[in-house]
């Protein structure tokens, strides 16, 4: 039997699997995914059920052609069908006013639902084999940073779940770019690795050129408990390794220094740098060079994971690139990482000059 043939075969299972009422982790570009049948509540309840999932923090509904956008959604602005048209399939979820016939479990009772139609081969073809539109939040256990190869998905939810297929490494390594979407008005949820560029540069390519990106305030920083997040996801402590994690922005040899300078040889801590740094460190883990924001984006979650692996790390420190294109998102996930404990190197040098 050829391995097309057997490829095949399992992408058939599962989607019959999905089909079923089972669950099923599979790969997509961004991070794996872990997948329900979303018309199916009993489903969607084992996939919370499994990941230990806050029941308040709904779930992505994939697709695998443009046209069911309109069949889960009562609504789709111009500019969201103008996006689903430039940068479907990809890592983009549109959070859009839903159909009733999606059940409450998925969207946790909100009136929106986020699609997104990926563009990884076996998620297209498992999704188009189930027949259904499939729910996945990502495939970590809740809270755990989210897992982008088969090894940490295995290591995640093996005997919790139906079927694990292995489909490789991820390629962007940190999850969709999550907007809601309205007639001339677009928000930033969750920034990925499609970056507000692309977004605006999409929209102009559509001919629609009058409409304003608003960056989430839960972007900019920590919410307090009596504030309801638009994503619910993002009040949640989120991507965490065990020990307590400090982001440093600033210019990357600033950073460094700075890190050094805490470090100062003690053993429980370790480092998270970029790979130009990676000698100045003991217990270092880099993640890609100071300018390769997609190489950080890649490395993230699994450099994350490795702290575990560690002996005796009791704090970590971690360089953070610049809110540029794919950085924005790179250091979303090291803040959330770090429950939103970063320290400005450059602002504290300049307020020290001022004085
Ligand atoms: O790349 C991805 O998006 C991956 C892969 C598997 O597709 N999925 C993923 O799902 O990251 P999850 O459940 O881990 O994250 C979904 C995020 C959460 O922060 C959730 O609160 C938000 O999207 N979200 C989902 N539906 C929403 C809605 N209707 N309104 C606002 N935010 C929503
Ligand atoms: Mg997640």
């Amino acid at each position: 039997m050829s391995d097309i043939k057997r490829d095949s075969d399992l992408i058939l299972r599962a989607g019959e699997l999905i089909a079923s009422g089972g669950i099923v982790a599979i790969p997509t570009e961004t991070v794996y995914g872990l997948g329900a049948n979303a018309l199916n509540p009993k489903a969607v309840a084992k996939v919370f059920e499994a990941k230990g999932r806050p029941s308040d923090n709904p779930f992505i509904v994939h697709i695998c052609e443009r046209r069911q956008l309109s069949e889960l959604c009562h609504h789709v602005p111009a500019e969201a069908a103008a996006l689903a048209e430039r940068l479907w399939p990809g890592p983009l979820t549109l959070v859009l006013p839903r159909k009733s016939h999606i059940p409450d479990i998925v969207t946790a009772g909100l009136d929106t639902v986020g699609i997104r139609f990926p563009s990884h081969p076996i998620a297209r073809a498992i999704i188009k084999a189930s027949g259904v539109p499939v729910a996945a939040p990502s495939a970590n256990l809740s809270g755990r940073p989210s897992t982008t190869s088969f090894a940490h998905t295995f290591e995640d939810l093996n005997g919790r779940v139906d079927a694990i297929v292995d489909g490789g490494d991820a390629y962007a390594g940190v999850e969709s770019t999550v907007i809601s979407v309205k007639k001339g008005s677009i928000r930033l949820l969750r920034p990925g690795v499609i970056t507000l560029e692309d977004i605006s540069q999409a929209l102009s390519e559509q001919g629609i050129e009058r409409c304003e990106i608003i960056l989430d305030e839960a972007l900019r920083r920590k919410l307090t408990a009596d504030e309801r997040p638009r994503a619910p996801g993002m009040k949640y402590r989120h991507y965490a390794p065990r020990a307590p994690v400090t982001a440093f922005t600033g210019a990357p040899a600033l950073t460094a220094e700075e890190i050094r300078r805490r470090c100062g040889g003690r053993e429980h801590m370790a480092v998270l740098c970029f790979d130009e740094y990676r000698d100045m460190f003991k217990n270092a883990v880099s993640y890609g060079s100071k300018n390769d924001m997609a190489a950080q984006a890649h490395n993230l979650f699994d450099a994350l994971r490795r702290f575990d692996e560690m002996e005796g790390v009791e704090e970590i420190l971690a360089q953070c690139p610049s809110d540029e294109g794919v950085g924005l998102a790179v250091a979303n996930r090291l803040k959330k990482a770090a429950g939103f404990n970063v320290v400005e190197v450059g602002k504290e040098q300049t307020l020290f000059w001022e004085r």
